[in-house]
């Protein structure tokens, strides 16, 4: 299988470099600079190595290097920012601090003829994001492109297919980046684009299957698309040594928990344990209104389910978590503001005794995944199935939590869902939630106090922003019409018109 070798430096980019590859059907690998040997390069057979951008100077004490053999290896090598300026320091060029030059943001660059500027304009738009700068080439190199304030914007050995571009061609903001990496792969490094999902399902397969020999696996599962495509790949390569533990915490949406069970159990015979915990779940929620408690709640309440079972099942040597890219981007951002604490599993590894955490999907991005879901034979209901939050109904449902509000939410959210399907409305994500509000209303010719039901839908790319979906009135007369017909307590409906910000998707 051809690939090619990310070498990281510390940039911010390195698996979107990766997944910018993967795209071309070329499969590409991340490690970090000091995880590898020119050897070991060598020895893999990549077809091409890509150097990341990082926020060091090449001059710097502790700044990261790799040796100079690595472009000694006759496998061409493309450097990314500070990669660029780390080829021009190890083959004996110099970088300067860029002062009042330095350029931050979209920026006219002019690139001349060279097999990786292939197809593009003399003029276009890049991605600067610089505060040095390549002063001196090394020898062997010419300038390939130029700013108005940056005389090496690019640069290339041709002879020995070594080129460095000082912008960054995998953000979407360099109008030609795509080309730029594509004629490295293809034009520099001669990759046919062979690569396949089926591959990456392979090769995880294969390393787990040698990995894990003989470990015992535990996988708690949610239902969500990125535990399931977790849990059905880990179970192609260990089998029955993988248990699956789902809890239904009561607070699942309308027949959730039996279409888990019957995917699981029924499609994939995996060793899958429901844990009915409904009555545990709610005694814990009584009375509480405060939406951190609650979650805070819910959180530890599944930790203590998982060790109860864990008492049960024996020892687990390693768990395995569905986390994926934009999950450990997320997590490296540092300690910003808790707006909420998401609530998934983050807890189990300190409480419960595993000797690792497996992450197959670390590296994926969410399409990628919902891809691998496909290939491995999961239901297209839940590979495209709409994000749910762990604690589930519970943050829909405002105020304290009862069964007779879960129950009176599952139904009216059932029926709106069912409806915007039934009309073809795309949003990205569309729910019920029942307010604590009541209010008078009127049936037949008898006064009725119920509940008011709050419908939301939004459309967005990422869930860091969103819009609120302007979805036909039509269709919201037929929900509103059909949720205070069909479920007896609720007697109003509101469509929640917010964007994110200021409001949150959830309301809780
Ligand atoms: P908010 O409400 O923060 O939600 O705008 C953004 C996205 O995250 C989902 N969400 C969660 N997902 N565990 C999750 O896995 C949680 O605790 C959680 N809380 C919110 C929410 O549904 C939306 O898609």
């Amino acid at each position: 299988m051809e690939k090619v070798l990310v070498l990281d430096f510390g940039g911010q980019y390195d698996l979107l470099i990766a997944r910018r590859v993967r795209e071309n059907g070329v499969f590409a690998e991340v490690l970090s600079y000091d995880r590898i040997t020119p050897a070991e390069i060598k020895a893999a057979g990549y077809k091409g190595i890509i150097f990341t951008g990082g926020p060091n100077s090449v001059y710097g004490e502790s700044a990261p290097r790799c040796g100079r053999e690595v472009l000694e290896l006759d496998i061409p090598v493309l450097g990314i920012c500070y990669g660029h300026q780390l080829i021009a320091f190890l083959e004996g060029g110099s970088i300067k601090p860029a002062g009042n030059a330095s350029e931050y943001g979209k920026t006219t660059v002019f690139a001349q003829k060279c097999r990786l500027f292939e197809g593009i304009p003399e003029k276009s738009v890049c991605w600067m994001s610089h505060t040095d700068y390549v002063a001196e080439l090394p020898e062997g190199f010419a300038v390939t492109a130029f700013t108005e304030a940056c005389p090496c914007a690019a640069m290339a050995d041709e002879a020995r297919g070594i080129y460095g571009v000082q912008f960054h061609p995998e953000v979407t903001h360099t109008e030609y980046g795509k080309a730029v990496l594509r004629n490295f792969l293809f034009g520099v490094c001669g990759c046919t684009g062979d690569w396949r999902m089926d591959d990456f399902i392979e090769k995880t397969v294969e390393k787990y299957k040698k990995e894990l020999a003989g470990k015992r696996i535990l996988c708690a599962l949610s239902g969500g698309v990125d535990s399931s495509v977790a849990a059905v790949l880990m179970h192609r390569a260990v089998g029955d040594r993988l248990t699956c533990v789902f809890v239904d915490h009561g607070l699942l949406r309308k027949n959730e928990g039996d279409s888990v069970e019957r995917v699981f159990r029924g499609l994939f015979d995996m060793r899958l344990i429901r844990v009915n915990a409904e009555e545990r779940f709610l005694k814990k929620l009584a009375g509480v209104k405060e939406p951190e408690e609650k979650r805070k709640i819910i959180g530890e309440e599944f930790i203590r389910v998982f060790e109860e079972q864990g008492k049960v099942l024996g020892r687990f040597d390693y768990l395995v978590q569905g986390t994926i890219y934009p999950d450990v981007v997320e997590s490296g951002k540092g300690d910003a503001s808790t707006i909420k604490s998401h609530h998934n599993v983050g807890g189990l590894p300190s409480v419960m005794d595993f000797d690792g955490i497996v992450e197959p999907l670390r590296e994926l991005f969410k399409d990628e995944v919902r891809a691998v879901g496909l290939k491995l034979g999961i239901p297209r209901e839940l590979v495209m199935r709409q994000p749910f939050p762990g604690p589930g109904l519970a943050v829909r449902i405002i105020g304290d939590v009862t069964k007779e509000k879960a129950d009176t939410l599952r139904e009216a959210d059932a029926i709106f869902r069912e409806e915007l399907e039934a009309a073809g409305v795309g949003a990205s994500q569309y729910f019920a939630v029942l307010t604590d509000t009541k209010s008078v209303g009127v049936m037949g010719d008898a006064r009725t106090y119920g509940y008011t039901v709050a419908l939301r839908a939004v459309t967005t790319d990422d869930f860091m922003t969103a819009d609120w979906a302007r979805i036909p009135y039509d269709v919201l007369a037929k929900a509103s019409g059909r949720i205070t017909n069909e479920v007896k307590t609720v007697n109003r409906v509101v469509y929640d018109i917010t964007s994110k910000p200021p409001a949150t998707v959830e309301w809780e």
